[in-house]
């Protein structure tokens, strides 16, 4: 493991609480998904690290897909989401689970189940590894969370500050003034 990053002022979740937490994940959508048609949908860049973890701790057949979507402030507080990187494979019929690094706000998990409402899948629902509930613009809520956070910026296992950090194996708390 690479020596901490002199930028944090704490780690927060070191790499073995995430591996026994992402297993523990794994496991919960193995049992609940089995017989269905598990479509992992990892949301880039962010998720690229958690999603590779999480998929090898599945034991069910499942396929794999990937957006990325940016948002941005729409009129008011509703925000909006702009898809860069589509699904390569339809969604219909198919059960959808949104992997994302962070959910923060809400409004681009919000928008984005919202639109993949509208391709017919059979079920939508989210694995976020981290979550901000005291930051929520909209409610959305996760299926399936890692660890609840508290509002602190944090970066590691792919979360980025300006794109740095992603590489990190653990997620620490970002020093003020970096
Ligand atoms: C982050 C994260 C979510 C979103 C969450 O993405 O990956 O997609 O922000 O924030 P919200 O709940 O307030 O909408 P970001 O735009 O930083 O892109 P990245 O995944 O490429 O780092």
């Amino acid at each position: 493991m690479p020596a901490v990053s002199t930028d944090l002022e704490k780690v927060l979740l070191d790499a073995p609480a995430i591996q026994r937490r992402v297993a523990e994940l794994g496991a919960q959508i193995s049992r609940d998904y089995e017989g269905k048609e598990l479509v992992l949908v990892g949301i880039l860049k962010g998720s690229a690290v958690f999603m590779a973890d999480l998929m090898r701790s599945i034991t069910l057949d499942c396929s794999i897909d990937f957006m990325c979507v940016s948002s941005y402030a729409g009129r008011g507080s509703t925000g909006e989401v702009r898809v860069l990187l589509d699904l390569r494979e339809s969604a219909e019929g198919k059960d959808l689970l949104l992997v994302e690094d962070i959910v923060d706000t809400g409004l681009t998990l919000h928008h984005l189940t919202d639109l993949l409402r509208t391709r017919g899948p059979r079920s939508v629902e989210i694995c976020c590894f981290l979550d901000k509930p005291d930051c929520r613009k909209i409610p959305v809520k996760a299926k399936y969370v890692g660890f609840p956070i508290p509002n602190e910026f944090v970066v590691g296992y792919g979360l980025d500050y300006e794109e740095r950090y992603r590489n990190l194996p653990y997620v620490g708390v970002l020093k003020s003034g970096k």
